[in-house]
């Protein structure tokens, strides 16, 4: 019986026919977050794919949907405990703090890139397996690390023109807000309790925040007329907001307060965001992020603030996806005869970078060289023969305009041939 992949879990192809799975898109979406995030000085950072499961129950929280419901979790030969990471934050932190990474500079920013892994029922734009380009900044405790990041996610998307993104941006404030808000929030929502549905009264008593993000419509109304954060802030992270709101007027970063934005990993701590688009359908979120200032010690880490974001990679392409996106042509396609593929090799590695080039190297008759030179939509073909090699000069098709030239076959005479 043929084996097919799991469900939830895609192969991405060059010219797959869903298009958000084609390698092509997916390469103009790391290519755009890289140069960005390398120009904001971030570097790449890549931490294994499983990890200690503790170390998400502990960063993560146990009461997250993620961790509670949606984990691989799995016993090795040794009877340890190990997990598919299901986000990296937790693992960039392990790592940040296994490698003494704040000794050599107290102010340090990261890059990842890869999959992640979350037992959800798969849907448009939710997978088991799937793809997260993410970023983590160490060190910096002030608003304009804050917006910092926001004007990067926002040039990202500009550059990627991706149409209709929408920023939202709450606070959950520092521990004494937080406190303050959980007994007013508890106090309004145990006035609606019987009207919650099951799961939310549950999570009253355990984390009243989550039922700020409770999907059913019964719960979304109760939610309506909860307190605002805001009302409960300290001065100071009062103050770090408004500072934080200015600097983002003062950048040109547009935004909604989301008095109801609350994330669905327990490591926040004060600013957080999420960008969505409505390009995409239930599942709008692109990306998402915020601070978590006390994640590294709470891992047995030094005490050092943090900020980050993690963007997924399949919404973003879905998006992408109605764009046309070119993909590189070759350039030439070279057709080298039974005596001549060591020359023709050989000229191609002299050509590249500089110019695509394919060599034929099928072995097959000319006619079927050139057919499938078409078949590419190569820009040029050249046959190299062994008369070609002795005169020093070859015949360029023009395959686009149909029409040929005589070229010296030097590196030099072929490249400005080619080039135009
Ligand atoms: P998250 O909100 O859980 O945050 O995930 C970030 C993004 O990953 C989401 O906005 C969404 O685009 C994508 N995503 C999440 N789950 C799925 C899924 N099942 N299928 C497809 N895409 C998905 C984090 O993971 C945090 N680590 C972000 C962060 C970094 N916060 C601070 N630093």
């Amino acid at each position: 019986m043929m084996i097919h992949a799991i469900k939830g879990m895609n192969d991405v192809l060059p010219g797959a026919k869903e298009r958000f799975l084609d390698s092509a898109v997916w390469e103009k979406l790391l290519g755009t977050f890289r140069n960005v995030l390398e120009s904001y000085g971030y570097r790449w950072m890549i931490p294994p794919v499983v990890e200690d499961t503790s170390l998400f129950s502990r960063g993560i929280g146990t009461e997250t949907d993620v961790v509670s419901k949606e984990m691989y979790t799995f016993s090795d030969r040794g009877e340890r405990s190990l997990t598919l990471r299901p986000e990296a934050t937790a693992s960039v932190v392990r790592a940040y703090i296994e490698h003494n990474l704040c000794n050599t500079d107290p102010v340090q920013r990261f890059w990842y890139f890869g999959p992640m892994f979350r037992a959800e029922r798969p849907q448009k734009g939710r997978y088991r397996q799937f793809y997260q380009i993410g970023g983590e900044m160490f060190g910096a405790a002030h608003p304009s690390a804050d917006a910092e990041l926001l004007l990067l996610l926002k040039q990202v998307c500009d550059k990627l023109h991706l149409p209709n993104v929408q920023i939202k941006l709450n606070t959950l404030g520092d521990d004494a807000s937080r406190t303050q808000y959980r007994q007013a929030l508890l106090t309004y929502l145990v006035g609606h309790e019987a009207t919650l549905c099951e799961s939310c009264q549950k999570r009253l008593h355990i984390n009243p925040l989550r039922v700020l993000d409770c999907k059913r419509e019964n719960c979304k109304a109760i939610v309506q007329d909860a307190p605002d954060m805001l009302d409960s802030l300290t001065p100071e992270a009062a103050g770090y907001f408004a500072e934080l709101e200015t600097l983002l007027a003062q950048l040109g970063v547009d935004y909604s307060r989301d008095k109801h934005l609350v994330r669905g990993l327990d490591y926040y701590t004060g600013v957080i965001f999420e960008f969505t688009s409505q390009a995409l359908g239930a599942q709008d979120a692109i990306l998402g992020g915020g601070r978590y200032d006390k994640l590294v010690q709470e891992l047995d880490g030094p005490s050092v603030p943090a900020i980050g974001f993690a963007a997924g990679v399949e919404r973003l392409a879905l998006i992408l996806s109605q764009q046309e996106i070119q993909v590189a042509p070759t350039d030439l396609y070279l057709v080298p005869m039974a005596e001549t593929y060591a020359q023709a090799l050989l000229l191609a590695d002299q050509l590249r970078p500089a110019i695509a080039v394919e060599v034929d190297v099928t072995g097959n008759k000319l006619k079927q060289q050139m057919r499938r030179a078409d078949k590419l939509q190569a820009r040029f073909a050249l046959v190299l023969g062994s008369d070609e090699i002795v005169n020093g000069q070859a015949r360029l098709k023009d395959l686009h305009a149909g029409t040929e030239q005589v070229v010296e076959l030097s590196p030099a005479a072929l490249i400005s041939a080619v080039k135009g």
